[in-house]
């Protein structure tokens, strides 16, 4: 049985690739992977480890419950399971040079959600290193998961990946 589900929104675009890039980069013994749309929830409680990972598009979109978005019904519905046992990771892309003022935003989304439902968060990553004047996905000079500038920094994505599955291997 495999450990980890990784789980992403929305498809077609940096989210989807960053999400494949990080599925290949962990042992596929270990993890299985699913757009938000095609995972049935009920098979969560396999897995001992959830990433989810989004983009921010549009910071105040996350304040708008829009039913649009898959990520609300997706939370709606994990209100009736008890993530309290699994470990969960964020991951976020974002834009540092074009919206530095609401850099990965969307992690701050994600991470309230899972905190409301009991979650327990692994996988929180330092801000050194990168260049943006604020966020709602930071607290205390760390981001709520990890952090991936594709428009502006993707020669640094995979080391960042590696490092952060290091890390995750050490929290889980
Ligand atoms: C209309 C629009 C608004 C965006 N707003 C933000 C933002 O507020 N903060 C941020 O960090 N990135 C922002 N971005 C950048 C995206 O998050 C980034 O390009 C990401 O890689 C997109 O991934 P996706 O295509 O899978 O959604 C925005 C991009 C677009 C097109």
């Amino acid at each position: 049985m495999k450990e980890i589900v990784l789980l992403y929104w929305p498809k077609g675009g940096s989210v989807e690739k960053t999400a494949n890039k990080l599925f290949e980069s962990f042992d596929k013994n270990d993890i299985d992977i699913f757009d938000l749309d095609s995972f049935d929830l009920g098979n969560l409680k396999n897995y001992k480890t959830i990433i989810l990972g989004n983009s921010t598009v549009g910071a105040e979109r996350w304040q708008d419950a829009d039913n649009n978005n898959i990520w609300f019904s997706f939370f709606r519905e994990l209100k009736d399971y008890d993530i309290s046992n699994h470990k969960i990771a964020l991951f976020g892309l974002g834009n540092q040079v074009l919206y530095p003022a609401h850099f990965v935003d969307g992690l701050g989304f994600l991470y309230e959600e899972v905190i409301n439902l009991n979650g327990n968060i692994i996988g929180k990553w330092p801000t050194e290193g990168y260049s943006f004047t604020d966020s709602e996905g930071v607290e205390d000079d760390y981001f709520y998961g990890l952090a991936l500038d594709e428009d502006f920094e993707p020669e640094l994505t995979q080391e960042r990946i590696n490092k952060w599955i290091e890390q995750l291997k050490k929290e889980s």
